[in-house]
């Protein structure tokens, strides 16, 4: 099948969350599979990194509401793979120094951006002769594609027989903008509407991708269904209600070329299963020297890697913090977004000097030696599409402590005298959103960390060996898209 997938971003060409991460591992595994892929990117600043920089293929001119706008399209490779990359080059829109957002504040003009991109993933697609069968679009940057395919780009022989998939990685993030700009778009007035791309008066590019794509996505099961009520989802529940059967979860994977414990260059020791108590006592040891923590092998890390903000569940810790001080633990926090979570990390490693190690910014080497050099990783989400670090955490033996929402609720199985005889087991949970109920998650951690290392090691154990890869979600993407090509007449 020829799939073109569009999306914001895409590891290791531009990188703000997960969703990078999904476009390159599923990319990566539908072409494994034999598939023909193409992913299509702006061409950031970030972009411009050795070895990525793309070959000139192609010119395009979009028209963005009065405006003709030129752009380049550049092609490349996804490295490790076959999967051929557009970059769409228009350094007005995309030389900047963020992809969405620059010093706290989004920029003005990202409804033009996005629409501008969302047509050029079109014409790119054209004027290439792609002949794609599956249009995969991802999250609002890339939602108004879905409308564009269904109401202009099908009318043309080669969008004839083109299906399009909707992937929501985040309803939390809608792109909503003043009606006005739904003229860069081009479309008819007719699809502004309640139904359609209309919502309380304003342009929704995420509903666009919902209420015109053949069939719509999300990043795990249980967030398919929270997200059909009003709790998750912000508004466009009764959007997501009427697409019944054609709204499908799906978890994401773990790309194994990238986060392996056995291959990983990031770590100062690998190891595998059989060899993770030295590989992650040595992994720990170097953690809390390069954070400027005692080195004590007793004391239990518990390491978190996020965006700072409420969805992440920074309230939660952050009121319950000096708590979970009075046990032997120390917290060990890469992270960067809201200035208050911010201010309160700085604050807490002056006020706790022995017990947290905190880094503010981006860091991709840190990253991944956190989730190596804990012993178990905290991820309390007010919601959770799927997220990504809960798994990597159980691909590197490092059980989680979760809120039982989205994918953590489809990933983590609670630690439990049951679980942990079935071999299932894999981390711990807590179902009620309080900073009392995570507290006492936190406790029930401790208490089998420090007092049960049988149990903790089949935590591990059971976390290390479940199959967490691409190749089982690209198999039901597979299927995802043969469903949707079905219902193109
Ligand atoms: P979300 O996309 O909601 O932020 P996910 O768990 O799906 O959450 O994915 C987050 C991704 O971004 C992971 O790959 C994580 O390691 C990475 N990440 C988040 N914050 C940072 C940071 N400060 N430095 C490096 N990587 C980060
Ligand atoms: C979003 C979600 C996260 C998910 C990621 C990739 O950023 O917040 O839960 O893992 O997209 O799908």
């Amino acid at each position: 099948m020829r799939v073109l997938l569009a999306a914001s971003e895409a590891t290791p060409f531009a990188k703000t969350g997960g969703l990078a991460d999904v476009a390159s591992g599923l990319s990566k595994a539908l072409a494994a599979i034999g598939h023909e892929v193409t992913l299509v990117l702006p061409h950031y600043r970030q972009v411009i990194k050795p070895g990525l920089i793309g070959e000139l293929v192609g010119k395009v001119t979009i028209p963005v509401g009065e405006k003709r706008v030129e752009a380049e399209i550049r092609s490349t490779t996804l490295p490790g793979s076959t999967v051929r990359v557009l970059l769409i080059d228009q350094p007005d829109y995309f030389d900047r120094a963020g992809l969405y957002v620059e010093k706290g504040h989004d920029y003005t003009d990202n409804a033009e951006r996005f629409i501008f991109f969302s047509r050029a993933v079109l014409e790119a697609a054209r004027q290439l002769d792609l002949q794609p069968d599956v249009i995969h679009a991802n999250d609002w940057q890339t939602g108004i594609i879905p409308a564009m395919l269904a109401s202009e780009y099908r009318l043309q022989p080669w969008f004839q027989k083109t299906a399009s998939v909707f992937t929501i990685h985040n309803m939390a993030f809608q792109g909503r903008y003043p009606w006005w700009e739904y003229k860069l778009s081009g479309l008819r007035w007719e699809l502004f509407n309640w139904r359609q791309l209309e919502f309380y008066g304003e342009l929704n590019l995420l509903k666009a991708g919902i209420a015109m794509s053949e069939i719509v996505t999300t990043v795990s099961p249980t967030y398919a269904r929270e997200i059909c009520r009003p709790e998750f989802g912000y508004g466009l529940d009764p959007a997501l209600q009427t697409r019944g059967d054609a709204l499908i979860g799906i978890l994401n994977g773990v790309d194994t070329t990238e986060w392996n414990s056995a291959i990983d260059p990031a770590l100062p020791l690998r190891y595998t299963v059989d060899t993770v108590r030295e590989g992650k006592a040595a992994c720990k040891a170097a953690l809390q020297r390069e954070m400027g923590l005692p080195v004590k092998p007793e004391a239990m890390v518990l390491g978190l890697v996020s965006r700072l903000t409420d969805q992440k569940g920074l309230g939660l810790i952050a009121s319950r913090a000096a708590d979970m001080f009075r046990a032997d633990v120390q917290f060990v926090c890469l992270g960067s977004g809201e200035a208050r979570y911010e201010t309160w990390l700085q604050e807490l490693k002056t006020q706790f000097p022995n017990k947290v190690g905190a880094t503010i910014g981006f860091n991709e080497g840190l990253a991944h030696r956190i989730e190596a050099g804990s012993d178990a990783f905290l991820m309390p989400s007010q919601f959770e599409p799927c997220g990504l670090n809960q798994m990597y955490s159980l691909a590197y033996g490092t059980p989680p402590i979760v809120s039982n929402v989205g994918g953590l609720a489809d990933s983590v199985v609670d630690c439990s005298p049951e679980s942990i005889g079935n071999g299932t087991g894999n981390g711990f949970k807590f179902s009620q959103f309080t900073a009392d109920a995570f507290l006492n998650c936190v406790w029930r951690a401790v208490g089998v960390f420090q007092h049960d290392k049988a149990a903790w090691n089949r935590l591990i154990r059971n976390g290390m060996t479940r199959d967490w890869s691409w190749a089982r979600s690209a198999a039901e993407y597979v299927k995802v898209y043969n469903n949707a090509r079905s219902r193109v007449k």
